[in-house]
């Protein structure tokens, strides 16, 4: 069956599966202005870290669209892509794919700025689909890498969603699940429902159920009585920020997943394109953490699950020290422990 997909570009718009309603509902929202694709990642229609900054890439040759449409002046081009990339960089704070991507258009507008408008709308769209073509092929390879770490009949637990609706296609955390399956592997995967934005139970779950790829769907308060009962043999997740000592920030959650792993002699593992790779950052302590409105955990889809008024906080992601990560699966091959050395050399290839 083929996969439902996370965006598809036609020229002058961006078709986004709306993440929020799958899997009861598969609506897709049209964008034909960045203003509605900055909306549409604050908003979380598009997640996961790679799909946000495919989107955004496309957000600014949209912008490039609207330029020439509306016949503006090109004097006024600098100030305009300027403020393009701000709106866009301002929607979410903690996926370093989103700055990364923001930085590649820009990098290209920069080299091309004497072009016409015209034909920078077409470098630049040209760009963005590099950014998503290159995405796809970046997962398969860390899939492939990935799954030499997987056992026969291994049990793996996943938190959130880190699949392909994560990213353009194919996933990172459930490529390396999708290639082991593919090789005939007997896995089983154990998907945490991952509060409060439910991604492990509304997308993991259903991705892999649709790929028929055996799985079973826990409250994340159960991880730690699968890991005991020895259900689970490694974790794999995804990841949206690592800094350059290794330590990665991803769904709120993970760090104690990570924990539990380290308790039970479970390996850990991180998948993540090296986009997702701020070497700029010396240790997770500089990572940004969103934090995002907090009727996300006073309420379930609408209906009120706790007092009106009560405190709350509502971090979007949280921090896995280095020390608990056995491995971080990327498209050059998995890089492992010193991590100041084996990122650093991953990052010259
Ligand atoms: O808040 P989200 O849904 O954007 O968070 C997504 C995650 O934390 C993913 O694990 C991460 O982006 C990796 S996706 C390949």
């Amino acid at each position: 069956m083929a996969r439902i997909k996370t965006m598809e570009w036609r020229p002058g718009e961006l078709h986004l599966i709306d993440q929020r309603k799958l899997p009861v509902v598969e609506e897709v929202v049209v964008c034909r202005t960045y203003s509605e694709v900055a909306r549409a990642i604050k908003d979380m229609i598009v997640r996961g870290a790679p799909a946000i900054g495919a989107a955004a890439a496309y957000g600014v040759a949209l912008a490039m669209y609207q330029f020439v449409e509306e016949e503006r002046d090109r004097s006024e081009l600098p100030e305009y892509l300027k403020e393009v990339r701000e709106t866009l960089a301002q929607t979410r704070p903690t996926a370093v794919n989103l700055f990364w991507a923001l930085d590649r258009m820009n990098r290209l507008y920069q080299a091309n700025r004497d072009l016409k408008p015209e034909q920078l709308k077409e470098r630049l769209e040209e760009e963005a689909k590099a950014i998503a073509d290159e995405d796809v092929a970046t997962n398969r390879k860390i899939g492939e890498y990935g799954a030499a770490l997987v056992p026969e009949k291994a049990g793996i637990l996943t938190h959130c969603n880190a699949g392909a609706l994560a990213t353009v296609d194919y996933g990172t955390a459930l490529a390396v699940i999708r290639v082991a399956h593919e090789q005939g592997k007997d896995i089983h995967v154990y998907a945490d429902e991952t509060r409060p934005f439910l991604q492990g139970a509304r997308l993991t779950a259903w991705e892999l159920q649709q790929d028929g790829i055996p799985v079973t769907l826990i409250t994340d308060n159960m991880a730690a009585y699968a890991m005991q009962q020895g259900l689970v043999d490694l974790v794999i997740t995804g990841a949206d920020r690592i800094a350059a000592n290794g330590d990665t920030a991803n769904k709120i959650g993970t760090y104690g997943v990570a924990i539990l792993a380290k308790e039970h002699g479970i390996p850990f593992y991180v998948a993540a394109p090296r986009s997702t790779i701020d070497a700029s950052l010396a240790t997770g302590e500089e990572i940004p953490i969103e934090e995002r409105h907090h009727s996300e955990v006073t309420h379930v889809f609408g209906t009120q699950v706790a007092p009106t008024g009560i405190d709350v906080i509502n971090p979007a992601f949280d921090v896995t020290p280095h020390r608990y990560i056995a491995g971080i699966i990327t498209e050059v091959g998995v890089l492992k422990p010193p991590f100041t050395e084996s990122i650093a050399e991953a990052l010259k290839k």
